[in-house]
């Protein structure tokens, strides 16, 4: 039992779906009610005072913090392994591979939540492909969430957050304590820059993309927005560029134009147009390793 209405719940789930596409299932008044108590305590009323106040207003700021609070930031460091091990065992260094003459990477993390990822990504980057460090290696990490954007350029976590993933010779390495903190050090910081972006919005500062992880976002959209999410992230990634979609995430009778890849449960996606070219360097990489050379069927 909640105590939003049904009426003010259909106006919650109108205004975070065409301000943010999430989509929000029925029977989920608990998720708004605790969602947004913080918020109506902040403006000193109740729930239903806050959203009939919300109906009154044009769309601002007080309509963006309620959107933001009902999105979900669930993150950790290496979260599922298995995209970061495919990036040290073989998507950096085909990319290496192809890239050598211009010694330049973009990656893009387009649902950074509190930076978990991103900086994940470039320790891995650093750590496993010494010779980068004379590349030009570019970071991006976006999210609609601006507390979740403001936290993660501090760089800051509890100890309680580092538990969840960071291997302990890696936060000696990457980490100085803060209080009872510890925050990112300015090496790894210093590759990774932090924007709000919607990503049903405009992208202003997004440029031709290496690789982007997209992973743990897609869940949240219809049907409609996945289409055309993915159909921009197409004109967004270079064609023998890799996309990293979630666990629980496919392009599957979505958009057929890409193709799933090896290795195994990295969640890496691949254009077909630049497939067809030939054998991917992913696959020829994987080959090289004595392993089947296959895409995985989706
Ligand atoms: C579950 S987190 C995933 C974080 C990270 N990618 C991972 O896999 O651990 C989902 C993130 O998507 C963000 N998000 C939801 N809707 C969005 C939108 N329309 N544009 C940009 N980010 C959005 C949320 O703010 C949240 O931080």
């Amino acid at each position: 039992m909640t105590s939003v209405s049904e009426h003010d719940l259909a106006w919650v789930r109108d205004l975070i779906h065409s301000t943010a596409a999430l989509v929000l299932e029925p029977g989920k008044g608990y998720l708004v009610e605790s969602r947004l108590a913080p918020i109506a305590r902040a403006e000193g009323c109740s729930i239903s005072e806050l959203i009939a106040r919300l109906r009154l207003l044009p769309h601002g700021p007080l309509h963006d913090r309620v959107v933001q609070a009902m999105t979900t930031n669930e993150t950790s460091w290496f979260r599922d392994r298995h995209p970061f091990d495919a990036l040290r065992s073989t998507v950096i260094p085909a990319l290496m591979e192809r890239r050598r003459a211009e010694r330049s990477l973009t990656i893009w993390s387009a649902a950074c939540s509190t930076g978990q990822e991103p900086y994940s990504i470039a320790m891995v980057l650093l750590d496993t492909f010494p010779e980068l460090a004379s590349w030009r290696i570019s970071i991006l990490a976006s999210d609609l969430s601006e507390a979740a954007v403001a936290r993660a350029r501090t760089g800051r976590y509890t100890q309680l957050e580092v538990n969840r993933g960071m291997p302990s010779e890696m936060l000696s390495r990457h980490f100085e304590p803060d209080g009872a903190d510890w925050r990112v050090n300015d090496r790894i910081r210093s590759i990774v820059r932090f924007g709000v972006v919607n990503l049903i919005g405009p992208w202003p500062q997004v440029p031709a993309t290496d690789i982007v992880m997209l992973r743990n976002v897609m869940i949240y959209f219809d049907l409609d927005t996945k289409r055309r999410l993915l159909d921009r992230m197409h004109q967004t990634l270079r064609h023998d560029g890799y996309l990293f979609l979630g666990n629980a995430e496919s392009t599957l009778n979505i958009d057929d134009r890409y193709v799933r890849v090896a290795p195994e449960r990295a969640g890496c996606y691949q254009l077909r147009s630049h497939l067809a070219g030939g054998v991917s360097h992913i696959d020829r990489l994987v080959a090289d390793r004595s392993r089947t050379p296959e895409g995985i069927p989706t």
